[in-house]
């Protein structure tokens, strides 16, 4: 009886019963010796030795079966673990990209298509890319502009803005400028950091896309042209630009480049506190001394050059395109909110 239950034992639980019958205060090899009491004295021994050579083997039969078990039901879990069925059905079928990620992505492709380079560039930085190169001294009162946050290693920050690039981007084409006329026009996305107090306007962590154009003759009416055509784009309309003077030590002269409140069409409504135009990206023309820095001459004919800088708001794009009203959502990671972004 003993082997044919054990033989039916396929998980620990049920072990654990047919212990219990078997070697419990109340279980069957308890009831036999019980039983000794009515055999004949001379068969006592015997019998008793009998009994207790049972319940050796039914122990040891016992700890055989755990042991057994165990491996099993680790190889269970293992083959659970690893096999999945692609076939079964589920309600969320695709992943979904985040909302920083569409929008750059869109904005490669329409850049790319007016013949810019797409660059990457790290997130740590030092001093002088992100700000020497850049036309701000050491002690300059611009730095306040930016909260920025340093590492505790030497002359290490996180970046920023995106200009940090500037000037790597710059040497990197200076030599195909000069040698070859090829003018530079190059856009880098890329995350920034910024010590902010977080709150539904606020990030300290969001993402530009800096662009540059540098050649000979470039003039404020090209920044134009390329930004009203990327914005019409991005927002499937002829969007309505305007400049207005701003302040960026790297840029001379520097701009906010405001659109036409698309919700009113300038008119006036809440979403641009009435003044039918929202403030959408600083830009300007590049101050001669970050060309200088990077190489590029600014001075004598024949080879003089000049370009255009701007430093698109991905985040504050992103929020425009989509209403999103609250711009914690970016950096939340929660995938209900998340996955209801679409790409065109
Ligand atoms: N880097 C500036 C900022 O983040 C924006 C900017 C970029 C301004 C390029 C002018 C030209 O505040």
């Amino acid at each position: 009886q003993f082997q044919d239950e054990l033989g039916t034992v396929n998980a620990s639980s049920s072990l654990e019963e047919l212990r219990r019958n078997f070697l419990s205060k109340k279980g069957y090899v308890s009831g036999l010796m019980k039983e000794l009491g009515k055999v004949p004295p001379e068969q006592k021994k015997t019998t008793g030795q009998l009994i207790n050579t049972f319940k050796q083997e039914v122990i040891a039969k016992f700890e055989e079966k755990e042991k057994e078990l165990i491996r099993l039901e680790e190889e269970r879990a293992i083959n659970q673990a690893e096999s999945y069925d692609e076939s079964l059905p589920t309600e969320n079928p695709c992943g979904s990209y985040h909302p920083i990620t569409l929008i750059q992505r869109e904005l490669e492709d329409i850049f790319e298509s007016m013949g810019f380079n797409v660059e990457d560039y790290s997130e740590i930085v030092d001093d002088y890319h992100c700000f020497e190169a850049l036309n701000i001294p050491k002690y300059h009162p611009a730095r306040d502009m930016q909260d920025t946050y340093y590492l505790s290693t030497p002359n290490q920050l996180l970046k920023s803005h995106t200009s940090a690039a500037q000037n790597a981007i710059m040497k990197k084409y200076a030599k195909a400028l000069k040698e070859e006329g090829r003018p530079i026009r190059a856009v880098f996305p890329g995350r920034c950091f910024r010590n902010e107090a977080i709150d539904a306007c606020h990030e300290n962590t969001f993402f530009q896309m800096e662009g540059i154009m540098i050649d000979k003759d470039i003039s404020i009416s090209n920044l134009i042209y390329f930004m009203k055509t990327m914005l019409s784009e991005i927002f499937e309309r002829d969007v309505k630009v305007r400049l207005r003077p701003g302040f960026f030590p790297f840029v001379e002269p520097g701009f906010e480049l405001d659109i036409q409140c698309l919700i009113c069409g300038g008119d006036g409504c809440p979403s641009c506190k009435n003044s039918g135009w929202l403030e959408l990206c600083p830009c300007g023309m590049i101050h001669p001394n970050v060309l200088k820095y990077a190489g590029i001459n600014t001075e004598e004919e024949p080879d003089k050059y000049t370009g255009f800088a701007f430093g698109l708001g991905l985040t504050r794009l992103a929020m425009m395109k989509y209403g999103v009203k609250d711009i914690r959502v970016f950096n939340e990671g929660d995938l209900n909110a998340l996955s209801q972004f679409v790409s065109k």
